[in-house]
């Protein structure tokens, strides 16, 4: 059978981006920006884009373009009869698990975008909205449905396939997220008092970094730009040979950053002018937001207009997200796509129960101490997603190989890849580091800095402290390699 492909660069695009741009721009990165102090954290989190976010994305897109196949199927073509496959394993069950919990939150901002088009959380008082916000979530019947209405609306965009169903919908939805964005933006930099929350963006105090913060800087790069669960190789098994993958991956990247960075434009200008509180945690979007838009005139539109965008940006991760999961079963199993999107939806409904559950009468049900929500959660995004990211490293560089993975880069020679050396050290050494380092952390056994604080000079001393050692055993490889050639 024909594979589907991406019909054009713009829906490849449109879709790649869609998928990294999601609740983490527009829900997390904000608020981790605004727990973290500003300015400073995105500098580091800036930095780690470069450093992880771009030799992985060009290895996922080339290692999935090669293979043309599933994430299962990928590893098993490029590495026969090794046990690699369990690496694509894990990446579809990072997903499934993923999506059942992502759509719960989508769920919740699906329920307020009905709430504040309808007028009802405008009327909610401002002292009231965190309880009021407590209420929606814990009530399970309600958010149930809106998970099963978000996994339903995702399973029928996949049905119709790649370019019919994911490209298409992107196609159309990706254009509206930024017409709402750039709307947004100059109604929040217009009030009164705005240039304090740009000052908070802008203008670096490093003093405020901890080294919690630069952590969670590098962890988040990682997760908004959708890498380590197969997302972006199965999109790439997709891609024509001949599209450019550099430009590709950078615009991707560029796309995801500069959407995170205006959705911090849209919301602490806001925040400051109204005298609200940029650290407020999770519960940014939920409880400080719509209190500034009640203090906005036609705060009830605009309220609105943000969760409808928060809402697009949803849509367009679940549907990749379930993408990886419905290339594998339907290719592995040799099952039609009708037949594999439906089993997906029922098993994705049927795990995203005890989550559900978890924000009301199942709260105090524990695995490990943490409730299911946060369990799967914690195994996910701090586990799999890291082990899944080093794995596509290790098996780029070493595997498959870092010289054949290039020759795909850039589409056998057509491209001519400036950065090549760069590209090989980040893949080999930088990357891999650096996700390790967010993996021991967040299974506790490393603990970077004994202080807290850190400032400029100490983060590039340890940058420095990690990095001298990957130009070092580079410089070996490649002073061994031309020895070896020459005798
Ligand atoms: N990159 C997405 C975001 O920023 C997160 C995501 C994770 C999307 C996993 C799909 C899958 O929200």
């Amino acid at each position: 059978m024909k594979r589907d492909n991406f019909g054009s660069s713009f829906g490849v695009l449109a879709a790649a981006a869609g998928s990294a741009i999601g609740l983490g721009n527009i829900w997390k990165f904000p608020y981790i920006t605004g727990k973290n102090g500003g300015a400073a954290f995105i500098l580091v989190y800036l930095a780690c884009i470069a450093c992880v976010g771009i030799p992985v994305m060009l290895a996922e897109f080339a290692l999935g373009r090669k293979a043309q196949k599933n994430t299962v199927g990928a590893f098993k073509e490029l590495a026969p009869g090794k046990p690699w496959y369990l690496s694509g394993g894990l990446s579809v069950l990072t997903a499934f698990i993923i999506l059942s919990f992502y759509a719960i939150i989508a769920g919740w901002v699906f329920a307020y975008m009905f709430r504040a088009g309808s007028g009802e959380l405008m009327s909610v008082s401002a002292g009231n909205l965190e309880s009021y916000f407590g209420g929606v979530i814990s009530n399970s019947k309600e958010p149930m449905l809106w998970t099963l209405l978000i996994i339903s609306l995702t399973a029928s965009i996949v049905l119709f396939g790649v370019k019919k169903g994911i490209e298409k919908c992107s196609k159309i939805l990706m254009p509206i997220l930024f017409v709402i964005l750039v709307a947004l933006m100059i109604r929040s930099v217009t009030l009164d008092g705005a240039s304090k929350g740009l000052e908070f963006l802008f203008k670096p105090d490093f003093s405020k970094l901890t080294k919690e913060g630069v952590l969670e800087a590098l962890g988040h790069s990682f997760y908004s730009l959708s890498l380590g669960m197969g997302i972006i190789m199965t999109y790439g098994s997709y891609v024509d040979k001949k599209e450019n993958m550099m430009s590709l991956s950078l615009k991707v990247i560029i796309a995801d950053t500069l959407i995170a960075l205006m959705a911090g434009v849209v919301i602490f200008p806001a925040v400051f002018a109204y005298g609200f509180k940029p650290g407020q945690g999770p519960g940014l979007i939920f409880v400080t937001l719509p209190a500034v838009f009640k203090a906005m005139p036609y705060g009830g539109v605009f309220a609105t207009l943000f969760f409808l965008l928060i809402a697009i940006a949803a849509i367009t991760s679940t549907i990749s997200l379930m993408e990886v999961v419905v290339a594998c079963v339907s290719e592995q199993f040799n099952m039609n796509r009708k037949k594999a999107v439906a089993l997906i939806t029922v098993g994705l409904f049927l795990l995203s129960i005890p989550s559900n559950l978890s924000f009301g009468p199942w709260a105090n049900v524990k695995i490990f101490g943490k409730n299911f929500f946060d369990f799967f959660d914690f195994i996910t995004s701090n586990i799999f997603l890291p082990v899944g990211g080093i794995l596509v490293c290790v098996f780029a560089s070493f595997v498959f190989g870092v010289k054949n993975t290039i020759t795909e880069i850039t589409s056998d020679g057509i491209y001519k890849f400036k950065l090549k050396n760069l590209f090989v050290i980040g893949i080999k050494f930088v990357a891999p580091i650096l996700i390790g380092i967010i993996l021991l952390h967040s299974i506790g056994v490393f603990n970077l800095i004994g202080s807290d604080k850190i400032n400029a000079k100490t983060l590039s001393v340890y940058g420095g402290f990690l990095l001298l050692p990957c130009i070092l055993i580079y410089r070996y490889m490649v002073k061994r390699a031309e020895y070896a050639k020459k005798s």
